[in-house]
């Protein structure tokens, strides 16, 4: 089994947060899936906004990335797979996410699942995991903790590279 490793950042702002993302995405490929937890207003769509915007636009796409915080998935064609965006947080049992087809698309796409707490038991064993926190003490309010962990044969290489 591999082991995991565990890397802890701080963004003092939202562009900061937007260059790890964009440093990131050009790294995924089909079957990656990121796990984005923390408090509301943390950055977790912030951050996969930038990750797909990003794919996007190095295919010379563009779109919108609205919060699916109502229709719990969207999806984006990127040319060389789909992205799935999703937001759990109004879940309310874990069945539905197989009837949302996300258990297939953690195979096949490139997956940002915002309050991964909801997927109890389904929750990806090679995801890799961003947990946003808030400022704590500092009254900065862009001021952004993320503690990166996950499997580090699968991740600890690229996240290396996107390191600021
Ligand atoms: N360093 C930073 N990194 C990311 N976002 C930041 C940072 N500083 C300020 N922000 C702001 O914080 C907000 C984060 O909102 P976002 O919608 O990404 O939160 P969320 O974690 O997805 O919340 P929710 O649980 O409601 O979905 C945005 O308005 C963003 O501009
Ligand atoms: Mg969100």
């Amino acid at each position: 089994m591999t082991h995991a490793f565990h890397h802890d950042l701080a963004f003092s702002t939202p562009d900061q947060t937007t260059a790890f993302a964009e440093a990131l995405a050009h790294q995924l490929v089909p079957g990656d899936v990121i796990l984005l937890s923390g408090g509301i207003g943390a950055g977790k769509t912030h951050f996969a906004r930038a990750v797909i915007q990003s794919r996007l636009a190095a295919q010379g796409l563009a779109e919108d990335v609205p919060s699916p915080t109502f229709t719990l998935v969207q999806t984006y064609d990127d040319t060389l797979c789909e992205i799935w965006h999703s937001d759990l947080y109004r879940l309310t049992h874990p069945d539905e996410v197989e009837e949302l087809g996300l258990i297939d698309a953690f195979e096949t796409a490139i997956c940002l699942v915002e309050w991964p707490d909801r997927l109890g038991e389904l929750l990806p064993q090679n995801a890799l995991s961003l947990e946003f926190s808030t400022g704590g003490a500092s009254d900065d309010p862009d001021l952004r903790h993320v503690r990166i962990s996950g499997p580090a044969e699968q991740w600890e290489a690229r996240i290396e590279k996107a390191l600021p």
